[in-house]
């Protein structure tokens, strides 16, 4: 069996920050980042937090794809800015859906957590473990990002984009999904608490330091490594699936990336000689959402008639880990 997607939805905020406001704020300017990376606006939470996106977009994949949250055996909320720990994200959607046969988990595998739970969902339905599978990714980066390091506060956005998996007769899609925890540098986030000790805590026993270069809170990135391994590792893995798949790359109706910058999309285009109309792109309205932009680009094409069923498509995605991977699949 395989997993099907039968309904896909999103949520954006409503508060736009465009390029302009951008340049007001930190060194940069709207041509700079237009030219660089193809952004010129993003949404950020106000009122909106990764939850409640989340929750939002689960309702619109829901309602698309004509299931009910009672048939939902499984429910993955892809996020690493979720303003919840414990209990995780999934089960705070779980919980305003009324999804209450679903088992619940997040995931975090930064941008690349779409692709790595589309995967994981393909294999819970091929072991006959789920029938039907809701998918979120969700993301507040804007809580995350130094609003004066213009290297990284002009990328990223806020958003949340779901998709609902049913199983179907088939063989899964072919997938490749790669980490490489030794590069992990390039992108890091710290976690808040990990060199503030709890009062009491100081005593004689032997405590953990402050982690080398932990920094306070915000995503640090060296934004040119990133962008090196993107352009190198995201066609090695398509052409990785379409080897494996025995799919002829002429054959792709749509490469279907992760929304992180415009020249990263066309270099991936342009290495695998592909048509490079066939690289949907809507990070000029979004920024990078990290593990929402491909689910929220699905919606938006799925909704928009681009996406038609019989369709041959890859999906690849790609980040902090660092991570890759994709799929080659029949929409
Ligand atoms: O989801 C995965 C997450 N991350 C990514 O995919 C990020 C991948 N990397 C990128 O998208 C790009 O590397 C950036 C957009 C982050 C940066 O673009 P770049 O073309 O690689 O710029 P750079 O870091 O090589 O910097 C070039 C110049 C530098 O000035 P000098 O040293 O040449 O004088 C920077 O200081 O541009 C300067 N610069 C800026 N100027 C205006 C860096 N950021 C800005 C800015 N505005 N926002």
């Amino acid at each position: 069996m395989k997993g099907k997607i039968c309904g896909t939805g999103s949520c954006v905020p409503e508060q736009v920050l465009d390029n302009e406001e951008l340049s007001r704020m930190v060194d940069t300017s709207d041509a700079w980042i237009r030219e660089r990376t193809g952004v010129v606006r993003r949404h950020i939470v106000r009122e909106e937090t990764t939850v409640s996106m989340a929750v939002s977009a689960a309702r619109r994949a829901l309602e698309n794809g004509n299931v009910s949250a009672e048939e939902v055996e499984l429910l993955i909320v892809c996020t690493f800015t979720s303003e919840v720990l414990l209990p995780c994200a999934a089960c705070e959607v779980q919980k305003r859906l009324g999804a209450v046969n679903a088992a619940c988990f997040d995931l975090n595998a930064a941008c690349t957590g779409f692709m790595f739970a589309y995967n994981t969902a393909q294999a819970y339905i091929a072991s006959g473990l789920c029938r039907t599978i809701l998918l979120i990714g969700s993301e507040s980066l804007s809580h995350m990002v130094d609003w004066e390091d213009r290297g990284t506060c002009i990328l990223f956005g806020d958003g949340a984009g779901a998709a609902v998996l049913r199983s179907a007769p088939g063989e899964p899609p072919v997938s490749v999904m790669h980490s490489d925890g030794a590069a992990g540098g390039a992108l890091t986030l710290q976690s808040l608490h990990s060199g503030e000790l709890p009062q009491r805590c100081h005593g004689t026993a032997d405590l953990p330091e402050k982690p080398a270069g932990a920094q306070n809170g915000y995503i640090q990135m060296n934004g040119r490594e990133v962008f090196q391994f993107a352009v190198k590792k995201v066609p090695e893995a398509i052409q990785e699936v379409l080897t494996l798949g025995g799919t002829e790359c002429g054959q792709i109706d749509y490469f279907i990336l992760h929304q992180a910058n415009k020249r990263i999309v066309e270099s991936v285009a342009k290495r695998l000689h592909a048509d490079a109309g066939k690289f949907p792109l809507n990070l000029q309205e979004y920024g990078n959402t990290s593990s929402a932009s491909i689910p929220i680009l699905l919606d938006e094409m799925h909704r928009d008639g681009r996406l038609r069923r019989g369709q041959t498509i890859v999906l690849a995605g790609f980040g902090a880990g660092l991570s890759w991977g994709a799929s080659v699949l029949e929409w």
